[in-house]
């Protein structure tokens, strides 16, 4: 990266001292993951910045959703700052608010509503969490999603229903593979059709309702990178993120959070062979700090995720020197109302044992 930019950015951050704490997703590039203080997945981050309340300035190197949960779960005097505003997450913006209240009400209509208890993603917008919050539920990330599940069917009791948003891949894995239950026991809402495009038997049946949303990144993994992956390497491991589609998660040796990939391949021996299906600058990232091991990335077509890169250098100087200027730019404040709701089903999450 440009030498120029990466004085600017030492020099600002010098300047800022304690003032500042830049957080990273692991999914950042390389030329931004530099500045970071701590790397980390989205739950881990998310508990990073609420461990931070000397810092005034919060600097988020990640998503929109990630800034925003940020903003919730600092003091009303920190402020958070996303480098650049164009950083959101296409599955975050599957679910509107309107459309899940809409799909609220249908459950309502059926009867079904009292005993069913949300569970959402953190890949959500505010609001979201927000209506997770008014109605029970708690947020859970792909790092203890299983736990949050756990939590949620014992509230929903016997009989009892999930409403999962937004994605409907961890939905399912979560239910399907890591706690053992029938699939059969899952539909998928459409918000684009009547009625969720199910009939009022399906939705009165089904134990776990999963949003139609999912990863545009990760839904590109196929059984078929899987099956060429295990032709190709010898005695190749494949480890996924759970926003893959099922099947693939199936044949999956291993499957977690970006934090979860990491540690496990830092503690393999060496010459293990791993196909990794994640983001792209992470298995550049983990290829480059395991040569000991080899590491190959599962999908043969590049799969950035296009606005976790939105986030630069550029950018990033750009927000630090107008931070040292006193100027705040692309300050993330979420509404006091809907904040005060998203942090009760945040504050469920981080409540939850593990
Ligand atoms: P993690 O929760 O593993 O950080 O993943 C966040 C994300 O956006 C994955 O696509
Ligand atoms: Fe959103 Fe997928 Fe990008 Fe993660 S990788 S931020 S889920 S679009």
């Amino acid at each position: 990266s440009d030498p120029g930019l990466v004085d600017r950015a030492r020099a600002a951050k010098a300047a800022l001292g304690d003032r500042l704490f830049v957080l990273g997703h692991h999914y950042q590039r390389d030329e931004v993951i530099e500045f970071a203080d701590v790397t980390g997945d989205s739950f881990k981050l998310a508990k990073e910045a609420a461990a931070r309340p000397d810092a005034e300035y919060v600097v988020f190197c990640g998503v929109h959703f990630m800034a925003e949960s940020a903003d919730i779960l600092t003091a009303d005097t920190q402020t958070v700052v996303l480098p650049d505003l164009a950083a959101g997450c296409s599955m975050a913006d599957m679910a509107a608010i309107d459309q899940v209240e809409e799909c609220w009400d249908e459950l309502v209509e059926a009867g079904v509503a009292d005993a069913t208890v949300p569970v959402t993603y953190m890949n959500s917008s505010a609001a979201i969490k927000a209506f997770t919050g008014r109605h029970g539920g708690t947020i859970c990330t792909s790092s203890n999603a299983k736990t949050a599940l756990t939590w949620a069917l014992e509230q929903a009791g016997e009989g009892g229903k999930i409403l999962f948003l937004p994605d409907q891949h961890l939905g399912r894995n979560t239910y399907a593979r890591d706690l053992g239950r029938p699939l059969e026991d899952c539909v998928v809402w459409d918000p684009h059709r009547p009625m969720g495009g199910l009939t009022p038997d399906q939705l009165r049946d089904a134990t776990m309702v999963l949003w139609r949303g999912h990863c545009s990144v990760h839904g590109r993994f196929s059984v078929e990178a899987v099956e060429a992956a295990r032709r190709e390497v010898p005695d190749v491991r494949v480890i996924v993120h759970p926003e893959c589609r099922h099947e693939v998660v199936e044949l999956a040796d291993e499957v977690g959070s970006t934090e979860k990939i990491i540690k496990t391949i830092a503690a393999a021996p060496a010459g293990t062979a791993w196909a990794v299906g994640t983001e792209l600058n992470l298995v550049r990232r983990l290829a480059a700090e395991f040569p000991e091991q080899r590491i190959v990335f599962l999908e043969k077509n590049v799969c950035y995720c296009s606005t976790m890169n939105r986030i630069d250098l550029p950018h990033l100087v750009w927000a630090l020197e107008s931070l040292v200027e006193g100027r705040v730019v692309n300050a993330i404040r979420v509404d006091p109302d809907v904040a005060h709701h998203a942090r009760v089903a945040l504050d469920r999450m981080l409540a939850l044992p593990g």
